[in-house]
């Protein structure tokens, strides 16, 4: 199996969520986020970070108008926001390929903006609003790590 589907009732479970992946990942890895406005995406990030050992003293935003924000961590972590991204010339003056090819932790919001194929390691992220609180998370999870990244993921639940 290469997918997984949890239930989050509130931000804390989903920054939890996010710093189990960031603990268990080991190699470089695409995290695509794919959701609603509002639906989580960069409150997961933000647990990635922590579980990354991104410095506490780095406050992880959305990256609306920056598109990319870098963290140092464990693995370095690229965090990428397309929501404003004007055109596929902009991704190449972003640097994003030199970003998603490369050796290191590479989430991105929006990524259905992306004109490339993803990497052999990633993990993509669907994440609906089910109510105010409650979110639905389904991962599908590809490459070297897709086995204990779906076990720690159904052993979340
Ligand atoms: N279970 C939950 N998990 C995550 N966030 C939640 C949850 N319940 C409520 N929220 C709220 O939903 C919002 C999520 O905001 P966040 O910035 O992470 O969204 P986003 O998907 O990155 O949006 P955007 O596309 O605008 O960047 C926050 O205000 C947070 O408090
Ligand atoms: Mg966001």
């Amino acid at each position: 199996m290469n997918t997984a589907t949890i239930i989050s009732h509130s931000l804390e479970e989903t920054l939890n969520l996010g710093e189990k992946i960031g603990r268990q990942v080991k190699e470089a890895t695409v995290i695509a986020l794919s959701g609603d406005l509002g639906s989580g995406k960069t409150v997961f990030v933000q647990g990635l970070a922590k579980g990354l050992n991104v410095p506490s003293d780095y406050y992880v935003t959305s990256p609306t108008y920056t598109l990319i924000n870098e963290y140092p961590g464990r693995i370095k972590l690229f965090h990428i926001d397309l929501y404003r991204i004007s055109g596929f010339n902009e991704l190449e003056e972003i640097g994003i390929y030199d970003i998603v090819y490369g050796n290191h932790i590479t989430a991105i919001e929006w990524p259905d903006r992306f004109d490339g194929e993803l990497p052999g390691n990633h993990l993509k992220i669907r994440i609906e609003i089910i109510d105010e609180n409650s979110r639905k998370f389904s991962f599908y999870a590809s490459g070297t790590q897709k086995n204990p990244l779906i076990t720690l993921l159904k052993e979340s639940k």
